[in-house]
């Protein structure tokens, strides 16, 4: 169904493309850009700003008016879980269709992609025995019947990750996922905390594992810099270039030297101290580590939990210094 009309679309643009050849070559590939509305990629390209949503919010049913996002292109609604859609992902299946599209159109239009997460901190799949393959198919299902641009795998088993269990459990999940959401029409991203990039601590190999078995079918990671420790990841030096004995090679630069592309790696933070137990940085502190990382070649971007806490005047603040919000 999206896909039938966005070919439809597309074929539209490049004919009209066509008989404007030479002169106005420019203004066709903008007029592409926006009839883009039901695939996904608004943002073709890092950086990535993006923002989740799970708390209770008055007045506010699946996702809030995009006007009070401006500055992110990835809002993810949370949390679909394997027992079925709660929070704000509960909240979005109980909107009209109609409500879903007209509100799904304000935010492709403004050039953000909306998600959904699945599983989160409540959830434990692999130590449930769910099966990964039919997790994945229902799922994906789910996105596809509630019109969402993509999925983050917010995979929290603890237990599992360090039994050494769940680097099996989410390649398979993964494949699976990507085989229900082609790349050329859906996102799918990871969540993982960052310890579990360091690499020696994991003995079947941590994420960097999945990362040499599905990253290509991974389109970035929401990595969570925060509650690891009250004292981790929270200065420029211990979230990008040496993290601590505790976690150790799993600050954004040793990520990057382990093997995973940088373009991958968006940078997690909580949008106020109260949003996390630790891992919280100053919104002015974080831009000046976000410029640094810019300046070394680095150009993922930024991610933030969460909505309403965080809002556009977060993003603005975080950005200010490596990708100004144009006003
Ligand atoms: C929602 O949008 C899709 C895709 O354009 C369309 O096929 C469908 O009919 C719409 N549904 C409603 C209720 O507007
Ligand atoms: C990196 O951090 C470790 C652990 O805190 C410390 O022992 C080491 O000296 C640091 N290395 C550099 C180059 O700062």
């Amino acid at each position: 169904m999206a896909a039938s009309s966005f070919s439809r679309l597309v074929t539209l643009v490049v004919l009209l493309c066509g008989s404007a050849l030479g002169a106005y070559g420019a203004a066709c590939a903008l007029e592409e850009r926006e009839h883009v509305p039901f695939r996904k990629r608004y943002s073709a390209s890092a950086p990535y700003f993006v923002e989740y949503f799970d708390k209770g919010t008055s007045g506010v049913t699946g996702a809030p008016p995009v006007a009070d996002v401006s500055g992110y292109n990835v809002f993810i609604i949370a949390f679909l879980l394997t027992e079925g859609a709660w929070d704000n992902a509960q909240g979005w299946a109980s909107l009209t269709a109609a409500e879903r599209n007209s509100t799904k159109a304000d935010y492709n239009n403004a050039g953000i992609a909306l998600m959904v997460s699945v599983f989160g901190s409540t959830d434990t799949p692999t130590s449930s025995n769910a099966d990964p393959t039919n997790t994945a198919n229902t799922m994906a299902a789910w996105v596809q019947q509630y019109g969402l641009d993509g999925v983050d795998v917010d995979y929290e088993d603890f237990d599992a990750f360090n039994a050494g269990t769940a680097e099996a459990w989410l390649i398979t999940f993964t494949t699976q996922l990507r085989k229900q959401l082609p790349a050329s029409e859906y996102i799918i991203t990871h969540a993982p905390v960052a310890p579990w990039f360091a690499s020696n601590l994991w003995k079947n190999g941590g994420y960097l594992k999945v990362n040499t078995e599905v990253g290509d079918l991974i389109d970035w990671y929401n990595v969570q810099f925060y509650n690891q420790g009250t004292s981790e990841y929270t200065t420029c030096d211990g979230l990008l270039t040496n993290s601590s004995s505790t976690w150790p090679d799993s600050a954004l630069f040793q990520i990057i030297s382990s093997g995973v592309a940088q373009e991958k790696l968006v940078i997690g933070k909580p949008g106020t101290s109260g949003d996390a137990n630790n891992g919280y940085m100053s919104t002015s502190t974080l831009a000046t580590c976000v410029e640094q990382a810019k300046g070394k070649g680095w150009d993922a971007g930024v991610m933030v939990w969460e909505y309403p806490d965080a809002g556009s005047s977060w993003i603005t603040a975080v950005r200010a210094d490596a990708w100004p919000v144009s006003s």
